[in-house]
């Protein structure tokens, strides 16, 4: 049995933007995603984890290289075969205030992938309705809501009811909690929790909250301009990072006692993020990173595996 539900080889996603230049969004991405695994995605805003995200899902055509879903190469399918990967992949959106139609009612909105993808009567619809807003915390009667109607922490259970009504086994959730107010932040996470452990779901966990990301996550992946810098499981990554990069973001973690957070030495790091449009050669964080020497500028960090699956991109990260 195959334990991988997405693997993603080399990936590639570049965007032609204005004077005939290349912006490497995602950049030779590799990475997979267990069965039933969350595998959180992390890095400074710009770094490309949504564009990696939509183009695993197809949102996006990829430039290059593979994505497999099950072990089909997402990029060939066509007919019945990619309405089924329509229908298996789903995405919720990081604003819950732009991404519901306030024309439609709230039982509209989570029916609309059942009336591409099923054949329910209207009977099994509104039971299925139902059954879905039970799931996310919600009443019933919400369904002949509209979106204006509801809070933020609601409305996001609607998109994520509506991820949910077509059944599939892979959600990507691109910062599903960043619109929200703190205080429901952690219900909103817990809820895409227990619906993993009903499910039996797979999730791609895109967020700039590590503390949120290492409470969900099993493995964390960190981006940089584009490259996949690191990835291992989720306390290896908060606990005993490699990559330069990884440990600046790390210790930029607040703790939440205030003695320790004195103590906890803040990693600086010199200048801007380069343009992704003239990132740096060879590996792109050498303009920041105080490790950098003459191979760093010559040649592209790959991603090894430094420990058993833990996998970093530097030049100068030894194997334990
Ligand atoms: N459709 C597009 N056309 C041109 N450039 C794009 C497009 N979409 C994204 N980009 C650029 O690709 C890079 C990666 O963007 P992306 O939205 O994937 O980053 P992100 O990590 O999700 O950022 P954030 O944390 O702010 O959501 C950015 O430089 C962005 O400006
Ligand atoms: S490859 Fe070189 S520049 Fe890049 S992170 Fe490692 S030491 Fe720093
Ligand atoms: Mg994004």
């Amino acid at each position: 049995m195959n334990d991988r539900l997405i693997e993603v080889k080399d990936l590639c996603k570049f965007f032609k933007v204005g004077k005939g230049n290349t912006l490497k969004a995602v950049d030779h991405v590799n990475l997979y995603i267990n069965k039933g695994e969350t595998l959180g995605l992390v890095g400074e805003s710009g770094c490309g984890k949504t564009t990696c995200g939509r183009t695993i899902l197809r949102l996006y055509d990829a430039t290059s290289g593979q994505v497999l879903f099950d072990g089909k190469d997402v990029s060939k399918m066509r007919g019945k075969e990619l309405l089924e990967f329509k229908k298996r992949a789903q995405i919720i959106f990081q604003d819950p205030y732009s991404s519901l139609d306030p024309r439609m009612t709230i039982g509209e909105i989570i029916a609309e992938g059942m009336d591409v993808h099923t054949n329910y009567t209207a009977k099994e619809k509104d039971a299925k309705i139902a059954e879905l807003l039970n799931s996310v915390g919600m009443k019933e009667d919400f369904a002949n809501r509209f979106a204006h109607e509801l809070s933020g922490g609601q409305r996001q259970r609607i998109g994520i009811a509506r991820a949910l009504a077509v059944n599939p086994d892979f959600i990507v959730c691109d910062e599903p909690i960043s619109a929200l107010d703190v205080s429901i932040q952690a219900q909103v996470v817990n809820l895409l929790i227990k619906l993993q452990r009903e499910r039996g779901l797979t999730y791609l966990f895109i967020s700039h909250d590590l503390s949120m990301v290492r409470h969900i996550s099993d493995r964390v992946g960190v981006m940089y301009l584009g490259s996949l810098v690191e990835l291992t499981k989720s306390k290896e990554i908060f606990e005993n990072p490699r990559h330069p990069y990884t440990k600046v973001l790390m210790s930029a973690i607040p703790v939440a006692d205030p003695e320790i957070d004195g103590e906890k030495k803040r990693i600086e790091i010199k200048g801007e993020v380069p343009s992704p449009i003239h990132a740096p050669s060879g590996c792109k964080f050498r303009t920041r990173c105080p490790y950098a020497t003459e191979v760093c500028a010559q040649e592209i960090p790959k991603l090894r595996e430094v420990k058993e699956g833990h996998f970093v991109a530097c030049h100068h990260c030894n194997e334990e």
